[in-house]
């Protein structure tokens, strides 16, 4: 075990608790009520962000002593160096959300780190493998255990920042993209592509043969947006904007929308999609009027992303796996913040600004 001062060798007498979760909920992709208790020895101590009442930031709480859980059989454990920070885990943190872990609980469903130890049933890695990983909760801190069907490598042309973006953002652009049965040669608007989910995005939508839009806030997260593949990219804070796409597409409109922010853009996101035209809904913080007749004009389709299948994330993480080992798929890391500043980073990932994955670093 790596020998830390945060990490103090103690005696323990009693078992904890290594959450782990069955099925998909939502964006995070977890049911928290089939979230079942697995007892641990365990004999060392660990930082770790923990929680212990939903709130406001200051409920994320940081800690020296939070006990090391050992992997169960089908389990590896792993030494985190990343944790994503994805807005799903405000809304949890908060208690807003459909589906919420029982307390106290450790956040974060993407971590990227060195496997550290396997459980017996466990062949396919082995101490000192880079990896990344998804999970229910538990990625902010120094240790996770994930199962093995959840543990992929990451090549070494890959960072653990870059790992750390690989789970939620690129699953949920995959499917989104699936559900929707966007084709090549169509035209998809990414409306919030400087984000996690929206990079992940345009490199799929890219790769996949599509004309590639991106929207976004800021000229630098544009410019981002188009060294990652975006044809062509625009500003949602500058009025006309929506004119300035529909020219682009000489007035026809484009074919496919994955849509981040649903309650602000989804009304106009009708009157921008051409005849048998699909968005999906990724993001939404709200409620939003919308013109149903636009529906039934254009043959839309209003396809909501969330409740993931089993299947869909076998065969997204297999995508994803595969765009990994071709080379196409290379996340983009924005903001960086020190697990102990988990709450900055928490404000920051709501407040917007988006210039890739915001990640903590776990050195
Ligand atoms: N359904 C699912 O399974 C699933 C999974 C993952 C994420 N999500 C949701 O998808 C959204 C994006 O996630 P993320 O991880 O990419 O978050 P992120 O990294 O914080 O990025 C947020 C994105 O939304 C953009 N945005 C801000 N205001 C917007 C507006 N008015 N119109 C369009 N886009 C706007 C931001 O652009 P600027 O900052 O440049 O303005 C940025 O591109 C979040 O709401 C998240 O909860 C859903």
């Amino acid at each position: 075990m790596r020998t830390r001062s945060s990490i103090h060798l103690l005696s323990v007498l009693f078992a904890t608790c290594a959450l782990q979760v069955a099925t998909n909920e939502d964006d995070s992709s977890c049911s928290f009520d089939l979230m079942k208790a697995c007892r641990s020895s365990v004999s060392a101590v660990m930082k770790a962000v923990r929680v212990s009442e939903f709130g406001g930031v200051s409920v994320l709480k940081m800690k020296e002593d939070v006990i090391i859980p050992s992997p169960g059989p089908n389990e590896v454990l792993v030494r985190v160096h990343a944790a994503g920070v994805n807005p799903v885990e405000t809304y949890i943190r908060s208690g807003k959300y459909p589906a919420l872990p029982n307390l106290p609980y450790t956040p974060g469903n993407d971590a990227a780190g060195v496997v550290h130890s396997v459980g017996s049933k466990v062949s396919q890695f082995k101490k000192g493998d880079r990896v990344f990983t998804q999970l229910c909760t538990g990625a902010y801190a120094e240790f996770t255990t994930a199962d093995q069907n959840s543990v992929f490598d990451l090549p070494e042309r890959l960072s653990f920042a870059q790992g750390a973006a690989l789970s939620i953002p690129y699953r949920t652009a995959y499917v989104a993209l699936k559900r929707v049965q966007a084709r090549a040669s169509e035209t998809v608007l990414i409306h919030g592509a400087t984000g996690g989910v929206g990079i992940a995005a345009i490199q799929f939508a890219r790769a996949y043969g599509m004309t590639v839009f991106g929207t976004g806030g800021s000229s630098q997260g544009l410019e981002m947006a188009l060294q990652n593949g975006a044809h062509k990219v625009f500003n949602h804070k500058e009025s006309g904007y929506l004119d300035l796409i529909r020219e682009a597409t000489n007035d026809d409109g484009v074919d496919v929308i994955l849509e981040m922010l649903a309650n602000v853009n989804l009304g106009e996101d009708l009157k921008l999609l051409k005849m048998d035209g699909r968005v999906a809904v990724i993001g939404n913080r709200g409620t939003v009027e919308i013109n149903p007749r636009e529906t039934m004009t254009k043959r839309l389709a209003i396809i909501g992303v969330g409740r993931f299948t089993d299947e869909e994330v076998k065969e997204a993480m297999a995508a994803v796996v595969g765009g990994i080992d071709q080379g196409w798929i290379t996340p983009l890391v924005g903001k960086e913040y020190l697990l102990e500043n988990v709450t900055e980073a928490h404000r920051d990932i709501i407040d917007g600004n988006a210039r890739g994955k915001m990640v903590l670093l776990v050195p």
